[in-house]
C-alpha cells in the first residue's frame, strides 16, 4: 500500500486578512492535494493560523483585543476565505493550542537532552516606553553605509548593505518613535552547526529543487550559526519550561504547528497518535522562497533532534507580483482574496494561477488584463465552447447522447491521461494546462471540420449530427476530468450537467445513449467592467 501523504501550506500569520501571495500557495497546494486524492492516494492536507509573535500581539493591542481573541477571529476569517476559494484542507487549526504547546515542549526537551540548546547573553535594542525588546524590523534609522533614511535594523533597501541594528544612525523604535536603549538579555540558542551532518544527509537524500539546493550551498558556505529560539516577555507565545519570562520564538513553534494540526485532526478522525502517523507518512511542505531557511535548515534539524521524520520534500514557489510590480499595501498595489471574491468566480483565478505555475521558484505576475484574456480565451472560448456549440444539436434528440461516437478521437484524448496527471504531480501545472488546451483546440477543430450546422440542414444527416455533437460532449467530459483539480466548482457543475459523477479512473467509460441536462451557460466571459473593479480595489490596498 502506498504511504499516507501529509501535505501542508505555510501557516498564515493571524494578524490580518489573506492576500494574493497566500492564495498562490494555497491554490498550488490544493491542486496537488486534489490530484493525489483523485489518484486515490491517502492524503491529509493541513494548515493553521500562525498565532504567536510580536506582530500578532501588537495588532491585538491596537484592536483592544486579547491576542487569543484576535487569533480566533482571524483564524475563522482565514478559513472562510480559503474555503470560498475551494481550498479543501482536511484540518485548519491554530498554533495557539494545547497540542502545539505539548509538541513544542517535547521537541525542545529532546533537543536539550541531545545538548543542542545553549544559553548566551545578547545585546538588543529596548523600547523603554513600551517596555519591549525590539527585533530588527522594529527599529528604523539611517543606513550606516549609504545614509539612506528610514531603513530597518537588518539591511538597507536602498544599497543592500547588511548590518546589526545597533549600527543604524539615529535609531528609533517604530512603536514609540523614541530612541531605544541597549539592554542585555539571556537567550536560548539551538546549535545548528551540531546538526550539520544530519541536515546534509537530509539534503542529499531529498529531491529538492535546484534553486533550493543552490541557496542551501550558500548558507553552508556562510556557516551555520546558532539559532535564537527564545524571546523575552512581553511576548505572545508559549512560556519555555524552566526559563521564567522566556518564550519560544514564533518560528520555533510555527512548523511544530504542522504536527499539532495533525494531532488535532486525528483526535476527531482516528485513534492513531500524531507522532506515529507523522513518522510513517511522506510529508510535503509547500512554502514561499522567503521562508526557505526555516523549512530546509532549522526544521529538518529540529525534527531530527527530536527523532521525528524529516520532510520528504519542501516545494518552494516564488513571489506574486501584481501588474508587473511588487505587491505592496503602501504603494497601492495589493489585492486581498476577499476583495477578489466579491467580484469574480474563484475558479477563474485558480485557472489563471495554474496556467502560470511551474515547479520552479520564479515569481508569478498577476497581470489583470492577461488574466482576463486567458480566462476568456481558454476557459470560455475553448473549453466551455465545446459544450455550448454542441448542445443545440442535441435538443432534437431530447438531450440523449448517441451510441455512435468517434471512439478513435476519444481514445486520443484519453491517452493523454498519464501525461497530464504526471505533470500535475510534478507541479508543472502550466504544462498540464497547455496539454489540456491543445486538446480543447482539437475538439473545436473536430466540430469545425465536421460542420454539424451545415449537415443539420438535411434530415438524412441526422445520425451524423447526433454522433458529432455526442462525440464533442464526450470530449468535453474528458477535458473536464483533466481540469477537475484546477477548477473544482465548475467541474462539479459540469458533472451535474452531464448527469455523470465519474472521476478520472472512469475516464474510459464513454457517455452513450443516455440523457444529459439542458445546457446553461456554465461560465461567462470576464467583462472589462469587472477588471476595472479589480483594478480599483487593488489600488485601495
Ligand atoms: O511567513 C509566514 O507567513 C509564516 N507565518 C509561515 C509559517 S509556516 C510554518 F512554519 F508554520
Ligand atoms: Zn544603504
Amino acid at each position: 500500500m502506498s504511504k499516507q501523504l501529509i501535505i501542508t501550506s505555510a501557516l498564515p500569520y493571524a494578524n490580518g486578512p489573506l492576500h494574493f501571495g497566500h492564495l498562490l500557495e494555497h491554490v498550488q497546494t490544493d491542486i496537488w492535494v486534489r490530484t493525489n486524492k483523485l489518484l486515490k492516494k491517502d492524503c491529509i492536507y493541513l494548515c493553521a493560523s500562525d498565532a504567536h509573535g510580536t506582530p500578532v500581539m501588537m495588532k491585538a493591542e491596537s484592536e483592544k483585543l486579547k491576542p487569543e481573541d484576535l487569533v480566533n477571529k482571524i483564524t475563522s476569517e482565514h478559513e472562510k476565505t480559503l474555503r470560498s476559494f475551494f481550498i479543501d484542507h482536511d484540518n485548519y487549526f491554530t498554533t495557539h493550542s494545547e497540542e502545539n504547546k505539548k509538541y513544542s515542549e517535547l521537541i525542545f526537551q529532546r533537543s536539550k537532552d541531545k545538548n543542542l540548546v545553549e544559553i548566551k547573553t545578547i545585546e538588543q535594542f529596548y523600547d523603554e516606553v513600551k517596555g519591549l525588546f525590539l527585533a530588527d524590523r522594529y527599529v528604523q534609522g539611517t543606513c550606516p553605509s549609504c545614509r539612506a533614511k528610514d531603513q530597518y535594523g537588518d539591511n538597507c533597501e536602498k544599497c543592500g548593505a547588511k548590518y546589526e541594528a545597533t549600527d543604524l544612525i539615529n535609531p528609533i523604535s517604530i512603536f514609540s518613535g523614541e530612541t531605544p536603549s541597549i539592554k542585555q538579555s539571556e537567550h536560548l540558542f539551538f546549535d545548528l552547526s551540531k546538526q550539520k551532518e544530519k541536515i546534509l544527509d537530509w539534503i542529499n537524500g531529498t529531491d529538492l529543487q535546484d534553486a533550493v539546493k543552490n541557496k542551501l550551498k550558500e548558507w553552508f558556505k556562510e556557516g551555520l550559526k546558532p539559532w535564537d529560539i527564545s524571546r523575552d516577555e512581553p511576548y505572545f507565545g508559549f512560556p519555555i519550561p524552566g526559563y521564567p519570562k522566556k518564550y519560544f520564538y514564533v518560528w520555533l513553534d510555527a512548523p511544530i504547528g504542522y504536527i499539532a494540526t495533525l494531532e488535532n485532526y486525528l483526535s476527531k478522525n482516528s485513534s492513531k497518535s500524531a507522532e506515529n502517523l507523522w513518522n510513517d507518512s511522506d510529508i510535503y511542505h509547500f512554502i514561499g522562497k522567503d521562508i526557505m531557511n526555516f523549512h530546509t535548515l532549522f526544521w529538518p534539524a529540529l525534527l531530527d533532534a527530536a527523532n521525528f521524520k524529516k520532510p520528504s520534500n519542501v516545494f518552494v514557489h516564488g513571489f506574486m507580483t501584481l501588474n508587473g510590480k511588487k505587491m505592496s499595501k503602501s504603494k497601492q498595489n495589493f489585492l486581498l482574496i476577499d476583495d477578489y471574491l466579491n467580484i469574480l468566480n474563484p475558479d477563474y483565478m485558480r485557472y489563471f494561477l495554474a496556467s502560470k505555475l511551474s515547479c520552479g521558484v520564479d515569481d508569478l505576475d498577476l497581470d489583470l488584463l492577461d488574466f482576463q484574456k486567458k480566462v476568456n480565451t481558454d476557459l470560455v472560448g475553448k473549453f466551455v465552447n465545446i459544450a455550448s456549440r454542441s448542445q443545440g444539436f442535441l435538443k432534437q434528440f431530447n438531450n440523449i447522447l448517441s451510441s455512435n461516437l468517434d471512439e478513435e478521437l476519444l481514445k486520443k484524448f484519453i491517452d493523454k491521461d498519464k501525461v497530464i496527471f504526471d505533470l500535475y504531480i510534478e507541479r508543472n501545472y502550466s504544462k498540464a494546462i497547455k496539454e489540456i488546451m491543445s486538446l480543447a483546440d482539437m475538439a473545436n477543430q473536430y466540430i469545425d471540420s465536421n460542420k454539424p450546422w451545415v449537415l443539420n440542414k438535411e434530415s438524412a444527416n441526422s445520425d451524423k449530427v447526433h454522433s458529432i455533437a455526442s462525440t464533442a460532449i464526450n470530449l468535453f467530459r474528458i477535458l473536464n476530468l483533466y481540469l477537475e483539480p484546477v477548477i473544482p466548482k465548475t467541474s462539479s457543475q459540469i458533472k451535474k450537467y452531464l448527469k455523470c459523477q465519474d472521476n478520472i479512473e472512469d475516464i474510459s467509460s464513454f457517455l452513450k445513449n443516455r440523457e444529459i441536462n439542458t445546457f446553461k451557460p456554465l461560465i461567462t466571459r470576464i467583462e472589462d467592467s469587472e477588471i476595472e473593479e479589480l483594478m480599483k480595489v487593488s489600488k485601495n490596498g
